[in-house]
This record gives C-alpha cells, structure tokens and sequence, in this order.
C-alpha cells in the first residue's frame, strides 16, 4: 500500500485526488494550510504551509509518495510555488520519497507569463532535486474555464480574447492520471495531459451562455502582447494528446442542466 501525501488537497485537483487515491488503494494524508478539525477514515488531514514553511516535516513522514498540488496562482506565486516547493523537495529528499508527481501546465515554457515562470521554475527545481520525480502537465480545468467565465457574466457586456486557443480537460481525468503515476516508481516527465477538443475563448463562452441561457453580448477584445499572442497560437493547448473525453459542452450540461428551474432564475438575477 503506498502512503501518499496530497498538498493543496482542499484545491480543485487536490480534492478530486483525495477520493480516487483511497480507491486505489492508497493511505492519503491531505495537506492545507487550514485542515478541517478531525480526519476522517480515509483521509487524514495535516496542517502545512509552505510560504511559512511549517508543517512540512510532520506532512512527510513515513509518507512514500507526494502528489504536489499546492499552488497560489491568485496569491504569492513566488512565495508557495517556488520557494515552497524548494521547502518540500528539500524535506522529501530528507524523507526519502520514492515517487514525488508535480502536476503543471501545458505551454509553459512558450507563454511569458509570470505564474507559470514560476511554475516552469518550480519544474526544474523538482528535476533537479535528486529526488525520483514525476511531472504531468495538464492543459485548464473545465472549471478555471467557467470561473473566470462566472467572473465575465456579471457584465453586461462580456469583453473577451475571442481568439485564445483553450483545451479544457475535466479535473477529474487529470486525477486518474495523476493516481495512475502515483506509485513507488516514478516516471520522470510523462506526455501532458489535454482535453478532447481544442476551442477558441468564443466559442467556449458562447457555448456557456447557452448552458445558462444568458443572452449578453461578447465583444471581441484583441489584447495586445505577448502573452495573448501566445495563447492564441495556441501554445496551451496539446492537440496531439487529446487524452480527456469529457468535453466543454458535456461538463456544462452536467454543471447546468439539472438546476432547477428556482435555482436558474437565482443564477440569473445575480448576473
Ligand atoms: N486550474 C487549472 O486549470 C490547472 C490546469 C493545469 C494544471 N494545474 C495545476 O494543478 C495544480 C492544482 O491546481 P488547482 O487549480 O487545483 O489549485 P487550487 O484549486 O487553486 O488549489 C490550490 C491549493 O493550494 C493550497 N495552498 C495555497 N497556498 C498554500 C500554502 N501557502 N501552503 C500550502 N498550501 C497552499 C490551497 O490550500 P489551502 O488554501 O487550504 O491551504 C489549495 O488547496 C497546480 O499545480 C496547478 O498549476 C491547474
């Protein structure tokens, strides 16, 4: 039975993770910086934080694998995903980890933009950290999609890059892979993970404005620079590993489709 110790289990892929682990058969202790009081049978919970680098020791022990999914794309960036990944490497390579999986994204490495430098930096820290490791990039969760869509909704007018290319893939897909890789043998960098299809941003938020019988307009903002240029070149996406089945427009049927006509009508008037 591998022990596997899970940060930034209360995110979106960290919570995903923590229920296929324990069907794999895993023994999963979950990190956060704010763990709920008690732990479960399945699960237990530990206190961590990597930007003040506590908890990290007590996190590792007797702990075979970790699947390092803190991160802090709205927050200090530099602080968690570099600084505290070099914490945690640090004290893996002290706990003699056996498989340390560092999800990432597509297209770091071509899309100058500063959170994923500092992803992209956090990746060769995990190469290069003597440690047996394991990186799976992955391409945007459905669900960072529709937040960043949910943000845009609330406008009268939606201002979008229409033309960004976006491969969303469901987190849960990029769960199984990760528990997939999540033995006591690492794989090194392993091909990425993408969704079924390649779309632009347009598209993407005229389908969401069909699951949700919006009727706003979206208007076209071609922003300037090189980050929007390189995602629409589409440098984010992964074509060629299309490896997720659950496309953009399934995902928003199942999140939409069962509301209840009370529940649409509230979804509605708080736009
Ligand atoms: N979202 C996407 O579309 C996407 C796509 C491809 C790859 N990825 C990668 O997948 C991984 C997980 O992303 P996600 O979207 O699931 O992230 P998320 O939902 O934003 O969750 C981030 C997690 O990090 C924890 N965290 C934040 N600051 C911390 C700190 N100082 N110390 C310890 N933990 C801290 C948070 O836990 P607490 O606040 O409870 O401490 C939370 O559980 C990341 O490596 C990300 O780059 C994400």
């Amino acid at each position: 039975m591998v022990r596997t110790l899970v940060t930034g289990a209360t995110g979106t892929l960290g919570t995903a993770l923590q229920s296929r682990l324990t069907e794999a058969g895993h023994t999963v202790r979950a990190a956060s910086r704010s763990p709920p009081d008690e732990s479960t049978a399945d699960v237990e919970w530990v206190a961590l934080d990597l930007a003040e680098g506590t908890g990290i020791q007590s996190a590792l022990e007797d702990v075979d694998a970790v699947i390092h999914a803190a991160t802090a794309p709205q927050g200090d960036t530099k602080a968690v995903d570099v600084a505290g990944t070099d914490r945690l490497l640090e004290a893996a390579v002290e706990a003699d980890i056996e498989n340390f999986v560092y999800p990432s994204i597509v297209g770091i490495d071509d899309i100058p933009f500063s959170y994923y430098e500092h992803k992209r930096t956090a990746e060769i820290a995990v190469e290069t950290s003597n440690l047996p490791t394991t990186i799976v990039r992955a391409t945007q969760f459905h669900s960072f999609v529709a937040e960043l869509l949910d943000f845009v909704a609330k406008l009268p007018i939606w201002p979008l890059p229409t033309r960004i290319q976006v491969q969303p893939v469901d987190v849960r897909e990029v769960a199984d892979c990760l528990v997939d890789y999540a033995t006591e043998t690492a794989a090194g960098r392993t091909d990425p993970v993408g969704g079924p299809e390649v779309h632009s941003v347009g598209d993407l938020a005229r389908a969401y404005r069909r699951a949700r019988e919006l009727r706003r307009p979206i208007l076209r903002v071609p922003l300037p620079g090189g980050t929007t240029a390189a995602f629409r070149a589409g440098h984010a996406t992964c074509p060629e590993h299309a490896v997720g089945s659950v496309t953009w427009n399934e995902w928003l049927t199942e999140q939409y489709a069962s509301d209840t006509d009370d529940l649409r009508r509230h979804k509605q008037a708080a736009v």
